[in-house]
């Protein structure tokens, strides 16, 4: 029976790069969780054989599983270890598992990512992380038998194992190479360092080379070469300055000595495109704002330049008033209608003054929501400190500067039971919202929250299912002016709904609590998060929604952006207009994490440029997801270019339409309110590419441009100044007055 399940089991034995490599694409299966199952003798004949390159979810295992575990029988030949001139480990790498998994082989633990119900922290979004364990090559019993038997937790459907077939090699000398690359500043100067070590217990040696090679000229710009020395404790550092406002490409190659095999890895560090705002007061944020008669004006001046700054008005209407010293706005105007004045702000450098104008209507949402929201750095583990820290950051960083005012609390701020009489209390992670709520106010900023028209949110919190008109009410009394209400735990009841499969039956849920909101005496902003079902786009505006996410959620890596942005987006332009926005979910630049460990976006720089330029063109919700406590200058210039930003805000509310789809380049065009028109050229593929405005100036409907503005950069391109280099995953933002 065993040599049967071995056969079914190992799909390929075939030579990769450095070796053998043994890929398996089943394994035997079952769910629950033992921990008997990690046991090389346990008897797992009666098992089901589950494929491991598709989620459980899609081979007929209950989507509400928890854990379930897979258990491969390996014949591991030894000359697959003689093939190796190190001999010292075997990598198993796994591909992904949703969402957490530990792997054992031959009954001991070899690796672990994620955490398990009980841990501290919580289990969500490890599931796009590569899964790399070793085990020593002493403990692989050699010409027989191995069991690999990996547990997994799913925290909600999907689940399983997926991202490819799980292969076992035999690392060579050369493998053992792990060159990493960081921003480092040293004596006041920019660089990048390029670390060197081994990723095993084993000590490799050469020669280690870094070229610094500048993108538009293709010049060298530094070379530094080092013999080198390392092992798993003892690592290699090198310091290579570069002129941060240039583009530079980093390649470091390790020529290792034993082996004759070389390693190269490329890298492009942080470069900022985005010029200093000046000393003087400069304002940030599009001139109008929409509130709804008689409701609470919270609104911050977003102005940047040196602190104090003085902020005045003589003609603010009758019921508002600045404060002089952080520039929140307060009040409430009764009678509709628009209510235009003009705003100074002065410092130490000069002063500066903008014409504004309010709104006094039904609608509000006049331009895409700019903020901060705690799911894409914290996750679950999210508390009331953690968001007022962002809450600072954004001030004291300058973010709010740049218009910024949302500070939104994703999933996680539930108790585990609603109060006596029904109302939604807090968890112990949050003592004080009104107090939160009011400290947000008393700044000028504006305070979200999330649930779900379910009894149960996605991280399995409490929803505000039949208890909706309380729920809005708890958010009056503590101030809240967006919710964030996400479908997820409604799932299971619109399962059992007779009309199921019609638009009137995704509408309902929405409706209900939109009849709720709006009978508070303050505007909330509605922002439904229902992944794009019953094309939600089509009604939202009816509902009176604000915004809507028309995807899943995002990831901070490049096929989440390209397929949320550029595949998904590309036909919704005619849906986003003042007051209701199609919401391609939130940003992933800065420190992620989606828990309480979190790491540097692992989108590229490019890609990053990529992503602000492309969530700018569509007028989409700008809701920073990273930890603004921990923000570096890349990320904050990417964040606070207020000509990008511009194209985000401008009140004309028009999405970009992708005009030209032409093999990897593509190129997008949003018309702004000064008659002039937004331009995003893309390239979507994995070289250079040189493109020529001119050539598609006739599809963008430019007959003769008047002028052509680089808004990264801020400057003005000469006409003839057409021809663009874009590296992989780039983009060029231009501006074209026509
Ligand atoms: C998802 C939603 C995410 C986040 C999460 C919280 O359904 O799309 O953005 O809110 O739930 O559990």
């Amino acid at each position: 029976m065993r040599f049967l399940y071995n056969i079914l089991i190992v799909a390929a034995i075939s030579m990769s790069a450095y070796g053998q490599e043994i890929a398996i694409d089943k394994a035997l299966f079952n769910e629950g969780d033992s921990q008997e199952w990690k046991t090389p003798s346990f008897d797992d004949s009666s098992w089901k054989t589950l494929e491991v390159t598709r989620l459980w979810d899609d081979q007929g295992v209950a989507p509400d599983t928890r854990f379930g575990w897979y258990r491969f029988h390996i014949d591991m030949p030894s000359n697959m270890l003689q093939s190796s001139d190190l001999q010292e480990v075997v990598a198993f790498d796994l591909g992904m598992v949703d969402d957490c998994d530990e792997a054992y082989f031959n009954g001991k633990l070899i690796g672990k990512t994620g955490l398990m119900p009980g841990e501290m922290g919580d289990i969500t979004n490890t599931f796009d992380i590569p899964r790399n364990y070793t085990v020593s090559a002493k403990d692989v019993n050699w010409d027989g038998e191995n069991v690999l038997a990996v547990r997994c937790y799913s925290g909600g459907a999907p689940g399983g194992m997926f991202g490819g077939p799980v292969k076992v090699t035999v690392p060579g000398l050369v493998e053992a190479a792990d060159i990493s690359f960081s921003q480092a500043k040293v004596k006041g100067k920019d660089g990048v360092e390029v670390t060197l070590k081994s990723r095993y217990p084993a000590t490799i040696s050469g020669k280690l080379n870094v070229v610094v090679t500048d993108f538009e000229n293709g010049k060298v710009v530094a070379e530094v070469t080092k013999n080198v020395k390392v092992n798993d404790v003892r690592s290699e550092k090198l310091f290579i300055p570069y002129n941060k406002s240039r583009r530079v490409d980093v390649k470091a190659t390790f020529d290792e000595k034993n082996s004759g095999k070389s390693l190269s890895v490329a890298h492009v560090p942080h470069y900022i495109l985005t010029p200093a705002a000046p000393a003087s007061p400069r304002f940030n944020t599009a001139p109008i704002y929409g509130v709804r008669p008689g409701s609470p004006i919270h609104y911050r001046f977003g102005v940047s330049g040196e602190r104090p700054m003085h902020f005045s008005s003589t003609d603010l209407p009758k019921g508002l008033a600045i404060d002089p010293y952080n520039g929140a706005l307060r009040g409430s105007l009764e009678d509709r209608g628009s209510y235009t004045f003009t705003v100074t702000a002065k410092n130490a450098a000069g002063e500066a003054s903008q014409e504004f104008t309010i709104k006094v209507g039904d609608r509000i949402g006049l331009t895409p929501p700019m903020g901060w929201n705690s799911w894409n750095c914290w996750g679950l583990s999210v508390s009331q400190d953690k968001v007022l820290s962002s809450a600072k950051a954004l001030i004291d960083n300058g973010l709010a500067d740049y218009g910024y005012a949302y500070v939104n609390i994703d999933d996680g701020w539930e108790a585990e039971k609603r109060n006596p009489e029904g109302t939604i209390a807090v968890n112990s992670k949050f003592p004080d919202m009104k107090g939160l709520g009011d400290w947000l106010h008393d700044e000028g900023l504006k305070f979200g929250i999330y649930s779900s028209p379910g009894d149960l949110t996605c991280g399995g919190y409490l929803g505000s299912l039949d208890h909706e008109a309380q729920d809005a009410d708890s958010y009056n009394e503590w101030g809240i002016d967006y919710l964030k209400y996400d479908w997820c735990g409604y799932r299971r009841k619109h399962e059992t709904e007779p009309d199921r499969e019609t638009t009137a039956s995704y509408i309902r849920p929405y409706l209900l609590m939109q009849e709720h909101l709006r009978r508070q005496p303050r505007d909330i902003f509605y922002s439904l998060c229902q992944y794009g079902m019953g094309d939600v786009w089509k009604w939202g505006e009816m509902i009176d929604a604000n915004s809507w996410r028309t995807t899943g959620d995002i990831s901070d890596r490049w096929d989440s952006v390209y397929d949320i942005g550029f595949v998904e987006q590309a036909d919704l332009y005619p849906y986003a207009a003042p007051g209701g926005w199609n919401d391609p979910d939130m940003l992933v630049v800065g420190k992620v994490g989606w828990s309480s460990n979190l790491r540097d976006s692992r989108l590229t720089v490019d890609e990053q440029y990529t992503h602000i330029s492309l969530w700018a063109l569509m007028a989409a919700n700008m809701m920073i997801g990273c930890d603004l406590a921990q923000l570096d200058d890349f990320t904050l210039s990417l964040l606070c270019n207020n000509e990008v930003n511009a194209v985000n805000q401008d009140v004309l509310g028009k999405q970009a339409k992708r005009d030209v789809k032409d093999g990897d380049l593509q190129i997008w065009s949003r018309p702004l309110s000064d008659g002039s028109v937004a331009v995003g050229i893309f390239n979507l593929g994995n070289g250079v590419m040189e493109v020529d405005l001119n050539n598609y100036l006739k599809i963008l409907n430019i007959d003769n441009p008047l002028g052509i503005r680089d808004l990264w950069r801020q400057q003005d391109l000469a006409l003839n100044d057409t021809k663009y280099k874009l590296p992989s995953h780039g983009v060029k933002l231009i501006k074209v007055k026509k």
